[in-house]
């Protein structure tokens, strides 16, 4: 397990940077931690170390959004769900997303991914945000 304290959100965004520019396609990520936790902004430099140019926001009212990737050599796709609103499981299968799990050319990532626990694949990569002080966030990937 990897723990670190950023200090400011431009320190979380360039970790999530670092992660998404390793990733090899296939994998599902797990976020969990409050509101305001750090999950977006994370994702946000996720997103552009996958190579995605365009801005990256919560998906909270659509629950998935799909973004394709050119230029990347493996992964083709970033499929980006929020579960805040969800009641259970069966609203994200309806989704098709144990489809993106499979995927080895999509890498997921899932907001709130404790209201969904039940669908995490097995190796399933835990990221968990904690709010340590006003612009500190403890991150902790498993
Ligand atoms: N170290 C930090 N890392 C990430 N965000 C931070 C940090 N310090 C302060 N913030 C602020 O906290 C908020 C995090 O928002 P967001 O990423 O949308 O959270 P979540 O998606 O977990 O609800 C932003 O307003 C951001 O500016
Ligand atoms: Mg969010």
């Amino acid at each position: 397990m990897e723990k670190i304290v950023t200090k400011n959100e431009k320190e979380t965004q360039a970790l999530g940077y670092e992660l998404g520019s390793q990733l090899k396609g296939g994998e599902v990520l797990a976020l969990c931690g409050d509101l305001g936790a750090g999950k977006t902004k994370f994702l946000q430099g996720l997103a552009k170390g996958l190579g995605i140019k365009g801005r990256v926001n919560s998906p909270t009212f659509n629950i998935l959004k799909l973004y394709k990737i050119n230029g990347n050599k493996n992964v083709k796709s970033f499929c980006h769900i929020d579960a805040y609103r969800l009641h259970s499981e069966k609203d994200l299968i309806s989704l098709g997303v144990e489809e993106f799990f499979k995927d080895n050319k999509t890498v997921t990532a899932i907001e709130w991914a404790g209201k969904v626990k039940k669908i995490w694949p097995k190796d399933i990569i835990s990221i968990e945000l904690v709010h340590v002080g006003e612009n500190s966030r403890e991150i902790r990937v498993k």
